[in-house]
């Protein structure tokens, strides 16, 4: 598998490390301790041209792919992971009618997307529906030429801020196969409110809310695809598409921990010598720099192998894989980071601490990494049937005495 950085990728992820060192990074902490949205850096993103990265260039999109939106993220988030999601997840909000919209939805939508117009959110989870995404209880009705949305979702990431949500709810309960469809819900529609806005650990400078939705009415027009009844799909092919952002957003913060590290154990004194010369620490840099580097690759790989083979089915997995590792390695590189930071790494005055709190959350959102080691395991598990030539239980004695090159050894015990 060839792993090729088009011109315009590494283009885009130029003009986001711009956007980062100038708009992210020196407002992190501002916008952290506010809570508050980093209106200033989405508006030059916008400005920048990298909303359109994931959008089809049919529908006013750079058409750049998957890979390129990992290495967009990957330098935002590097500078602020919480705004590296508030990136993303305009991306995770607008697959479903990438992957599964009509044309007409597509051509309304995605060209206010690409623009950085309009804002996207992304609902699925709920209170009790979390990993069992198909747990759904809230629910669209036929209703005339319209459906009517009623339930509550939670974690609604870019809630509030964003213009336009992928809202997932039960069309046919009595189905299992069939039973989730997803709508197209515009702010502003009567009903439709963002309640609680949550209190976070971390990423705080995005908000999660809940969605409320009392009998909120859309029309049949805005329920994504052709028929009811494909949400689950739309649902679990947008997280394989999604997922490798998550996974740069954590290859991104893991490397802007390290970076930190770096440098403050090389002017950090102890002992009389900087603490980057003695060699447990210099074994800590070693091993999160090492993680950092192999998750990168497996997130470029895993984003890359999409944009070559779309449908293939181990997008899936590599994507979990990504994912995964990617996030583990975060949370990993940043307690360490703080570690090397000793107390100062502990208070809030340094923005190391910030990193090990914006961690966390990437081993959760997206699918919790249990959810990802399933899918992992399920694809591995059903692939068995490739690995057939393989006899586990042939002696080794048995190979030592019949082996020859080229030859099948014969199991004479099964
Ligand atoms: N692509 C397309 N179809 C898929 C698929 C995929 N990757 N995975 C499964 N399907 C299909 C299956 O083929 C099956 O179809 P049929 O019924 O026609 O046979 C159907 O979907 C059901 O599949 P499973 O039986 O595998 O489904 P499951 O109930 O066992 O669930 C799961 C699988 C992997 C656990 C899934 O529920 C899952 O991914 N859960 C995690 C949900 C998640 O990631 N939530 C995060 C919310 S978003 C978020 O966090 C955003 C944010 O704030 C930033």
């Amino acid at each position: 598998m060839n792993i090729v950085f088009s011109e315009q990728a590494e283009e885009l992820a130029a003009k986001a490390r711009q956007i980062a060192d100038e708009y992210v990074r020196p407002q992190a902490a501002k916008y952290d301790k506010a809570q508050e949205y980093n209106h200033d850096a989405a508006r030059a993103v916008a400005e920048a041209g990298l909303f359109r990265t994931f959008v089809p260039k049919e529908y006013g999109g750079h058409g750049a792919g998957v890979l390129a939106l990992a290495r967009v993220t990957e330098e935002l988030a590097k500078a602020d992971s919480g705004f590296g999601v508030a990136f993303a997840v305009n991306a995770l909000g607008s697959f479903p009618m990438i992957l599964g919209g009509t044309e007409e939805q597509k051509k309304e939508w995605l060209p206010q997307v690409a623009s950085g117009e309009r804002m996207v959110a992304f609902c699925l989870s709920e209170k009790y529906a979390g990993s069992d995404a198909q747990g759904l209880s809230v629910t669209a009705v036929a209703d005339g030429d319209d459906y009517i949305i009623n339930g509550e979702k939670k974690w609604t990431t870019n809630g509030g801020v964003a213009d336009i949500y992928s809202v997932f709810c039960v069309t046919d309960p009595t189905s299992k196969s069939r039973r989730i469809s997803a709508f197209i819900v515009e702010k502003g529609t009567p009903g439709f409110e963002i309640k609680k806005i949550e209190d976070k650990m971390g990423i705080r400078c995005v908000p999660v809310v809940e969605t409320h939705f009392h009998n909120v009415r859309v029309p049949k027009r805005n329920l994504i695809g052709e028929r009811a009844g494909l949400g689950f799909k739309h649902a679990m092919s947008t997280l394989d598409y999604a997922r490798p952002g998550v996974a740069a957003q954590a290859v991104g913060a893991a490397q802007g921990a390290l970076d930190l590290a770096i440098v403050y154990a090389n002017r950090r004194k102890q002992f009389g010598a900087p603490i980057s010369s003695h060699q447990m620490v210099q074994k800590m840099l070693a091993d999160m720099a090492m993680q950092t580097e192999a998750s990168r690759w497996l997130v470029y790989r895993a984003a890359a192998g999409i944009d070559a083979a779309p449908g293939d089915a181990s997008n899936s997995k590599l994507a979990a894989m990504a994912k995964c590792m990617a996030t583990d390695t975060a949370m990993h590189v940043a307690t360490d980071a703080v570690q090397i930071f000793g107390g100062y790494g502990f208070m809030e005055d340094y923005p190391i601490a910030k990193f090990f709190r914006d961690a966390k959350i990437l081993q959760i959102y997206e699918g919790t990494n249990q959810v990802q080691r399933m899918v992992i395991s399920r694809h591995l598990i059903r692939a068995a049937a490739n690995l057939d030539h393989l006899d586990p239980y042939i002696p080794v004695e048995t190979q030592l005495t019949y082996a020859e090159p080229g030859q099948a050894v014969v199991n004479h015990n099964t």
